[in-house]
C-alpha cells in the first residue's frame, strides 16, 4: 500500500512579533483537516507550529502533489489569515501567502512543501523536522550528516542496506534547475555544491540500492518568488529511519553540533541551528528573534496513518536532557555572534542581502560615492 506524508507549513500571523501563532489558529486548522479525515480525503492529520510558522501534517494515499491535498492546504491558510489573524491584527498576517492564483498546488505561492510517497514497509518510523527563523539550505549540513557522513551515521559503514549510498536531488535555488548527486562516490562534488546553502538546497534523497524515497525536505525562497524580503522561509523536512534508513539516534546526531545557518532576526543574519523540544515549549524565539531553531517529531506510519506516543501525539525527540548541553552550546555561539553587531559573517553577506531592507538604506549614500583612479589609489596607499 501507497502512502503519501504531506508537510504544508506557512507563517500567516503572529502573536507578539515573529513569536507564535494564537491557539485559535492552531484549532481552526485542526478543525479542517478533522474534517477532511472525516470526507477521507486525508487518512490523518497533525497540526502544530514551530516559532510563528504552522504545519500541517498529513497522510493520505493520493501521492504527492495532490490538488485536493494542496487546496485543503491553501484554504486552511488562507481562512485562518482571514478569520483569525486580520480579526486579532496578528503580526504578518497572510505573511507567507504570496499570490492569490491558486490552480491546484501551493509550491511557488509561499508555504513550504515536503511530501513523501512510499510503500510502507513492515515498520515505518518517520521524522518530521521543522525549524523557524531560517532557510531551506538550513538542512543540508544535517543532511550531508545523515546521509553521506559515515563519521554521523554508523549504518553507512556497517549495514549492507545503506553501504551503497544515496542519490541526492540538488536544487540550484537561483537558476531553478536540479541535479542527481550519487554518495559515496561523488560526495565531494555533493559539498562541491551544497556548501552553498543560499543557492543550493537538497530536496529529495533516494536510496541508491534500490531507489527507495529516503528525505524530503522543502525549497521555496519567498524572496526569490517575491522579489524582496518577505519574511523567511522557514522549512521542513521528511526522513524515513531504521531497517535500511539511517538509525533514528543517527537522524538525530546530526544536529548535535549546532551548524551556523542563515535567516535569524529580519532575515539578514546568521545564527547556530537550536535543536528544541515542543513539548516543553522550547519551539518558539525570543533572543534577537531566535536564536533559529528545529523541533523533530517521531511517528511511526502504520495503514496510512500518524502513530504517535498516544494517539497521534509524535515523539518529542529532542526532549532528551542530553539536548540541554546542545542547547546551551547553541545559546554561548548565539550570543559570541551577536557581539559582531552589523558585521559579516555575523550579517548575512552582500549578495544575501539585496532581498533586505538593506538596499534602501545604502541608496542614499549613492550620490556621495565619487570615483577613485585606481593609479592615484595605489600611490597613495604606497606613501
Ligand atoms: P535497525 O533495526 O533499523 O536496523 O536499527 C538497528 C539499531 O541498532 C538502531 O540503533
Ligand atoms: P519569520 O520569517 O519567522 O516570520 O521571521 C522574520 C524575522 O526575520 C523576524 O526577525
Ligand atoms: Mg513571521
Ligand atoms: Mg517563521
Amino acid at each position: 500500500m501507497k502512502t503519501t506524508i504531506s508537510v504544508i507549513k506557512a507563517d500567516v500571523g503572529s502573536v507578539a512579533g515573529h513569536y507564535k501563532p494564537h491557539s485559535e489558529m492552531l484549532n481552526y486548522a485542526r478543525k479542517k483537516l478533522a474534517d477532511a479525515e472525516g470526507t477521507g480525503l486525508i487518512y490523518s492529520g497533525y497540526v502544530t507550529h514551530c516559532g510563528d510558522d504552522i504545519v500541517l501534517v498529513m497522510t493520505h494515499g493520493r501521492g504527492e502533489n495532490d490538488p485536493e491535498v494542496h487546496l485543503l492546504a491553501w484554504t486552511t491558510f488562507r481562512e485562518i489569515t482571514e478569520k483569525v489573524a486580520k480579526k486579532y491584527k496578528l503580526y504578518g498576517a497572510g505573511q507567507d501567502l504570496l499570490s492569490d492564483a491558486f490552480s491546484g498546488n501551493v509550491r511557488g505561492l509561499g508555504p513550504g512543501v515536503a511530501e513523501l510517497e512510499f510503500n510502507e514497509r513492515g515498520s515505518d518510523p518517520v521524522i518530521v523536522f521543522a525549524a523557524d527563523k531560517t532557510e531551506p539550505g538550513a538542512w543540508n549540513i544535517p543532511l550531508y550528516r545523515i546521509f553521506a557522513s559515515p563519521d554521523n551515521t554508523a549504518g553507512l559503514v556497517i549495514d549492507p542496506k545503506l553501504h551503497e549510498g544515496f542519490r541526492f536531488d540538488v536544487l540550484d535555488l537561483i537558476e531553478s534547475q536540479s541535479v542527481l548527486i550519487k554518495t559515496p562516490e561523488e560526495v565531494y562534488d555533493l559539498i562541491a555544491l551544497i556548501g552553498t546553502p543560499g543557492r543550493y538546497a537538497i530536496s529529495k534523497i533516494f536510496r541508491a540500492s534500490d531507489n527507495e524515497p529516503a528525505a524530503a525536505a522543502s525549497t521555496s525562497r519567498l524572496s526569490l518568488i517575491a522579489g524582496r524580503y518577505v519574511g523567511k522561509d522557514d522549512p521542513v523536512m521528511i526522513v524515513r529511519a531504521q531497517a535500511g534508513f539511517p538509525a533514528v539516534g543517527e537522524v538525530i546526531s546530526a544536529f548535535a553540533v549546532p551548524p551556523i545557518v542563515s535567516g535569524w532576526m529580519r532575515g539578514s543574519h546568521r545564527g547556530p541551528l537550536m535543536p528544541v523540544s515542543f513539548r516543553k515549549g522550547q519551539n518558539v524565539v525570543s533572543f534577537f528573534d531566535g536564536p533559529p531553531r528545529v523541533t523533530a517529531m517521531g511517528w511511526q506510519i502504520s495503514n496510512g496513518r500518524l502513530v504517535g506516543v498516544d494517539g497521534i501525539e509524535p515523539a518529542d525527540l529532542f526532549e532528551d536532557p542530553f539536548w540541554d548541553h546542545v542547547r546551551q552550546k547553541a545559546a554561548e555561539i548565539a550570543v559570541y555572534l551577536r557581539s559582531m553587531g552589523e558585521f559579516e559573517p555575523a550579517r548575512l553577506g552582500h549578495e544575501e542581502m539585496e532581498y533586505t531592507t538593506l538596499p534602501l538604506i545604502l541608496e542614499k549614500l549613492k550620490p556621495r560615492f565619487r570615483p577613485v583612479k585606481e593609479g592615484v589609489r595605489e600611490e597613495k596607499v604606497a606613501k
